[in-house]
């Protein structure tokens, strides 16, 4: 992973199908035509029944591509319907996120996610790794314990901590068009690098990237907040022209 980039990672969820490449093609096209955004990082995190398809029409361009989940298992095994790190990097993913909320919500315990993790870095993907609190858990002053017990639950010391960037996602901020005010986004993204530089005992923070409802207009307001390193784009992501003028307006 290169150093001083600013992240932009679109994931789409369960959306789209071969069609869908235009998308790809516009947002790569554009980049290469402005060569100004070469300090970004642009990820697309598509569902697995597109990431051949697209890694072939894409091949060595400016856009990677990222999975959006896999199995804990490590390479093959009995587990009907389920994909391995294994398999996802055979397929061109570059990057994976684990630990969504979305998944979080149906049942994947913190251990089950280091062991995503652990497969994933075994593959030598880039792990997009979320975490975040629900609204319960921030009206009763909770975020910190919950963002700390995330951390600590599924991430190893030993860990390649370079193939790591952490997500910071408030899961009642994801789809909701709700966001964090700036001065809490900003102590949460603070806390979030101390927290981790002591959980591997080094200087050299991972990247942290914010997640939730980021949009075209709300971008300039993420902008002002130099700590955070990049950002993952869910609905947004989907039409070229709200993920371009996200990249657009996050440099004006
Ligand atoms: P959103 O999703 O941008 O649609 O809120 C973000 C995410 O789920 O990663």
């Amino acid at each position: 992973m290169t150093n001083n980039l600013k992240y932009f990672i679109g994931n789409w969820k369960m959306f789209g199908d071969f069609g869908s490449f235009k998308i790809i093609h516009k947002i790569n096209q554009y980049i290469y035509k402005n060569k100004k955004f070469n300090k970004s990082k642009i990820v697309l995190c598509v569902p697995n029944t597109l990431l051949d398809f697209f890694n072939k029409k894409l091949k060595s361009q400016l856009v990677s591509l990222g999975a959006q989940n896999c199995h804990q298992q490590e390479g093959y095994g009995a587990f009907t319907g389920s994909v391995s790190a294994l398999m996802l990097k055979k397929m061109g993913a570059k990057y994976i996120i684990l630990g969504h909320s979305e998944n979080r919500s149906e049942g994947e315990s913190y251990e089950i996610i280091k062991r995503k993790i652990t497969s994933a870095l075994k593959q030598k993907l880039n792990v997009i790794f979320c975490i975040g609190e629900n609204y319960k858990e921030k009206k009763n002053g909770k975020t910190f314990t919950i963002l700390r017990k995330q951390i600590k639950g599924s991430l190893e010391k030993r860990f390649n901590k370079n193939k790591i960037l952490l997500a910071y996602e408030p899961v009642w901020s994801i789809g909701t068009n709700m966001i964090p005010k700036t001065n809490e986004l900003r102590n949460t993204i603070k806390f979030i690098k101390n927290d981790i530089k002591f959980f591997f005992n080094t200087n050299k923070c991972p990247k942290i990237l914010y997640g939730g409802s980021v949009n075209p207009k709300n971008i300039r307001l993420f902008s002002s907040i130099t700590e955070i390193d990049g950002f993952l784009i869910g609905g947004a992501s989907q039409s070229s022209k709200k993920f371009i003028d996200i990249i657009k307006n996050y440099y004006k």
